[in-house]
């Protein structure tokens, strides 16, 4: 596996893509340390993600992700799943880049309002307008922030994971 060896691997998106349990299930398989972003400031504060952005909004929850970005860099070998706002700001997005390989989990529209229809975890996923244009909005910024997509519709974690485990070992 060189062109991972010693790099982290990340993985971005949109909510409902899976990062979480597909960062999981791959940094076993890797068997190297996993790190979801969301969960780490969700420890760091001692609040949910809704309460964050409920009580210090969400240019504050931005910062906090910029700041572990930052943190982030540093480190080698991580399996790392970052929230779906995560790489919006160029400046994390350049950080994750510096020694990473970066993949992008997608799935249509339909099938994200589907997977999240009972979610009322994302402070972001409340009107289905607002969500569609979201979704369009950051499609190009996805693009650009990655290095390949892996489509995850009708596919289970495990199937992505697998998917993901041999881009990586066919290119090694
Ligand atoms: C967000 C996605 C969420 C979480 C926060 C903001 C976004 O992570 O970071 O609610 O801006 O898309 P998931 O992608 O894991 O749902």
């Amino acid at each position: 596996m060189k062109r991972i060896s010693g790099k982290n691997l990340v993985l971005i998106g949109f909510m409902g893509t899976g990062k979480t349990e597909v960062g999981r299930l791959l940094a076993q398989r890797l068997n190297r340390c996993f790190v979801d972003t969301d969960q780490v400031i969700v420890r760091q504060e001692g609040k949910t993600i809704a309460e964050i952005f409920r009580e210090r909004g969400e240019k504050y929850f931005r910062q906090l992700e910029q700041a572990l970005a930052e943190e982030l860099k540093n480190q080698q070998n991580l399996v790392i799943a970052t929230g779906g706002g995560f790489v919006l700001n160029e400046v994390n997005s350049a950080a994750l880049r510096q020694s990473a390989f970066v993949v992008w989990l997608t799935a249509d529209l339909a099938v994200l309002r589907e997977r999240l229809k009972d979610d009322d975890s994302r402070p972001l996923f409340n009107k289905e307008t607002d969500f569609a244009a979201l979704y369009s909005n950051r499609l190009p910024i996805y693009r650009r922030a990655s290095h390949v997509r892996v489509d995850t519709a009708e596919k289970t974690p495990l199937d992505v994971a697998e998917e993901i485990f041999c881009i990586i070992d066919r290119n090694a």
